[in-house]
């Protein structure tokens, strides 16, 4: 790799899973209450401000780059211009170039522009040396999406609120999964409607009878899994009550769970909102065997094996 500029600095930030993602009603401001348990796994974003001539460049190269915004709804740039106004700097007098070195597939469940969006963060506070610290970066990042401050934050935790209230979970053993990638995208908000409109249908299908408010309390027994490192009480109790509404948008999901559930996959569940599969394996070997049965067997377009949790957004180098 050539050396990078004078002026620049480069951070990452990982993919997350959710290893349960409970999903309340809809709220007045359009989100829904959330409990969810976030999992941070090694397919990191890079991304790397220089300074440079007067407003903000982005540069996206890597998986999906065609599909990256480069104007003011990308995230990354959205953190960058948020750190500038905190400490004051002045973009259109002296400018920043972001280059982002993509990994994570693009609208894939896996929360790639919240990556993009955390390492912008932690970035943008090293060049400007803004000494921002944790509870401040944490504030800026819950602004830009639900999904940021967890992006900041990585290793394993339980998600509240719209998911950006964290609070670390105890893992007693780090665990290996294959994801699975699909052709398509899934939008995040089309994901969330979709479940709106099957909790309608199945609530005037059921009157006069009462439909049980949904629960959103996180299984035990995936916790207790978690506590104790027992990937098999672990894959047992993956829960994704988004997933009905995935695969309903994309069918082909279906398949692809079901292939790696006859795999032998210890658990196997569409990530966020998806279209990622997400597959427990046991050990590297198992992860590996995994992902070529499922890349055989042509249900997904790529598979990698990944391992988790990692930590959140920090510097390179
Ligand atoms: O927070 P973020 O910008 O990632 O959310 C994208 C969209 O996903 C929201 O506009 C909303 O439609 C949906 N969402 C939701 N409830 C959440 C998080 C996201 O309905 N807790």
């Amino acid at each position: 790799m050539s050396p990078l500029p004078q002026g620049s600095v480069t951070a990452r930030a990982p993919a997350k899973i959710n290893l349960a993602l409970l999903v309340g009603p809809l709220r007045p401001d359009g989100f829904h209450d959330l409990a969810t348990v976030f999992h941070a796994v090694d397919l990191d974003e890079h991304v790397t401000l220089t300074e440079g001539s007067p407003g903000v460049r982005v540069t996206v190269h890597g998986e999906g780059a065609g599909l990256v915004p480069t104007g003011r709804d990308n995230l990354a740039v959205r953190a960058v211009t948020a750190v500038a106004a905190r400490v004051g700097r002045d973009l259109r007098r002296h400018g920043v170039t972001i280059t982002i070195a993509k990994r994570i597939p693009v609208a894939a469940g896996l929360a790639g522009g919240s990556a993009d969006a955390a390492a912008a963060l932690v970035a943008a506070d090293a060049m400007w040396h803004a000494g921002l610290g944790r509870r401040q970066l944490t504030e800026l990042a819950s602004r830009l999406g639900s999904d940021v401050p967890f992006s900041l934050h990585g290793g394993t935790a339980l998600g509240t609120g719209r998911g950006e209230l964290l609070d670390p979970v105890a893992v007693a053993a780090p665990l290996r999964w294959v994801l699975a990638f699909a052709s398509g995208q899934l939008v995040t908000p089309a994901v969330f409607a979709e479940l709106d409109r099957q909790r309608a249908a199945a609530f005037r299908a059921a009157r006069p009878l009462r439909v049980a408010m949904p629960s959103l309390a996180v299984p035990v027994r995936l916790l207790a899994g978690l506590r104790l490192g027992d990937p098999a009480a672990v894959g047992a109790a993956l829960r994704n009550d988004l997933e009905p509404a995935a695969l309903a948008l994309s069918p082909l999901l279906r398949r692809c769970l079901q292939r790696g559930r006859s795999a032998g996959a210890l658990g196997a569940v569409v990530s966020g909102s998806g279209p990622t599969c997400a597959f427990l394996a046991g050990d590297d070997s198992h992860a590996a065997a995994l992902a070529v049965e499922l890349t055989d067997q042509g249900v997904c377009r790529a598979a990698v094996t990944v391992g988790g949790p990692v930590a959140g957004a920090g510097l390179v180098g």
